[in-house]
């Protein structure tokens, strides 16, 4: 059993619905805090002058009148790849468009060859290093996403590496199958036959193995139009699969509409979504899962958050994570440019990251924020306020991360002895 004690902010964020419209502007704070863990699970929390001596057998960690939040939840990664699209980075910043270097063969399909080509061990461990970086930044649950192999064998290998490191590290992986997210070159021009290879090869093995909780299509210019996404996601639908789309990115394709006519759990990008497309959303409960770090990569304009905000839709945000369109795990660079850009209030950023995001991987029951029963997936931030996640912009700010109650990344410079001093 572990007792935290002086918080002088303990965030609890809210309790396990999706957030929407003003209520995302609210953030249940306790100041003068404390919380209990045992077994990984938070069992207690409230204001410290109600500390009793309840759990003087505790052990104690003093935060020193530090912030407590949950841990931060990144619903859209694409974090299992090989190659290098550096080059690729260098041209978009000349002017050559995303959508064109891939219909050139490059982009997605770079990363694709590498990938086919790397072993199994080799892909698992620089997979791991990316996962040690969103610790770092506070990261305890995420999603990953295939969609770099195409062909089965390296689909169900990108899939098998995140199973595997979900038993292994720290952070909690959630699986999804994105075999749609380019037309391979063995299907060149010929991309109906490769939406019936997936329907029909690929995906009933990987149902059959369990290897993904989620299906996702990347519904867009230069990938899958809008009847071969339905007919992929509802093929997905009868095989269990709960879904995700990549929506209306580069154009609007009407894909935000299939979410809602398909209830997805999360319509993702959403850039070029327009008004019907986003009622679709409303209307069925689905959550806008907004990329920011993806739109500032790219120098696109950023989604149109208030809006959605304003029309009730529930919003999350994530890092998107990628070896091209998103390059970064950087979530005190996501969390400013949400507020600095998009516009939206610390509160809302706050909200977006935890209980909304988990509602995006449908995992809020667990994880998402501070509520007796929970996974003890906390934050230490360091500093008196979470004002500071914003004020002092672009800098990582956690100080320690808890995983199931087990300490599991510790920045404290200060108190870190090296060996001879
Ligand atoms: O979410 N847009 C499609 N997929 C990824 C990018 C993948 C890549 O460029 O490798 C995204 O931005
Ligand atoms: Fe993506």
């Amino acid at each position: 059993m572990l007792l935290i004690k002086n918080i002088s902010q303990l965030v609890r964020v809210g309790d396990s619905s999706p957030k929407v419209g003003p209520q995302m502007e609210e953030l249940k704070v306790i100041d003068d805090a404390f919380l209990v863990i045992d077994n990984g699970k938070i069992v207690d929390f409230g204001k410290a002058k109600l500390l009793n001596d309840e759990y003087k057998f505790a052990k104690v960690l003093d935060v020193h009148r530090k912030v407590v939040l949950p841990g931060f939840i990144d619903p859209h990664t694409h974090f299992v790849f090989a190659g290098d699209r550096s080059e690729e980075f260098k041209m978009r910043l000349k002017g050559i468009p995303y959508i064109d270097i891939l219909k050139k063969g490059g982009g997605i399909l770079s990363t694709v060859k590498a990938t086919r080509e790397i072993s199994f061990n080799k892909l698992l461990e620089i997979s791991s290093k990316r996962l040690d970086a969103f610790l770092s930044y506070g990261v305890t649950t995420l999603e990953g996403k295939s969609g770099y192999g195409l062909d089965k064998v390296t689909e169900v290998k990108q899939l098998k590496v995140m199973n595997k490191l979900n038993k292994r590290e720290d952070i909690d992986i959630i699986t999804t199958y994105l075999g749609a997210h380019a037309v391979p070159k063995e299907y060149e021009n010929n991309s109906d036959s490769y939406v019936d290879y997936i329907i029909k090869e690929v995906m009933p093995s990987i149902a059959d193995e369990n290897l993904a909780e989620f299906c996702d299509v990347f519904c867009d210019e230069g990938a899958f139009n809008y009847q071969q996404s339905k007919k992929l996601l509802k093929s997905a639908v009868k095989l269990g699969f709960k879904l995700k789309i990549h929506a209306d990115e580069i154009i609007n394709t009407g894909a935000a509409q299939l979410a809602g006519e398909l209830q997805a759990v999360s319509a993702d990008h959403l850039l070029k979504t327009s008004k019907k497309g986003l009622i679709s959303l409303k209307n069925n409960n689905v959550i806008a899962v907004l990329l920011p770090l993806t739109a500032f990569s790219l120098q696109e304009e950023y989604a149109d958050v208030r809006k959605m905000i304003e029309m009730g839709i529930p919003v999350a945000l994530a890092t998107d994570l990628n070896p091209g369109s998103s390059y970064s795990q950087s979530i005190p660079l996501l969390l400013s440019l949400a507020v600095m850009y998009m516009n939206m209030s610390p509160e809302e950023a706050i909200n977006a990251l935890t209980i909304n995001a988990a509602c995006a991987l449908s995992k809020e029951k667990e994880v998402g924020s501070i509520e007796v029963g929970k996974k003890a997936d906390l934050l230490i931030i360091d500093a008196p306020h979470y004002n500071h996640l914003f004020y002092n912009f672009s800098v990582n700010l956690v100080q320690k991360v808890f995983k199931n109650g087990k300490l599991v990344f510790n920045n404290d410079l200060k108190n870190r002895k090296i060996k001879g001093d």
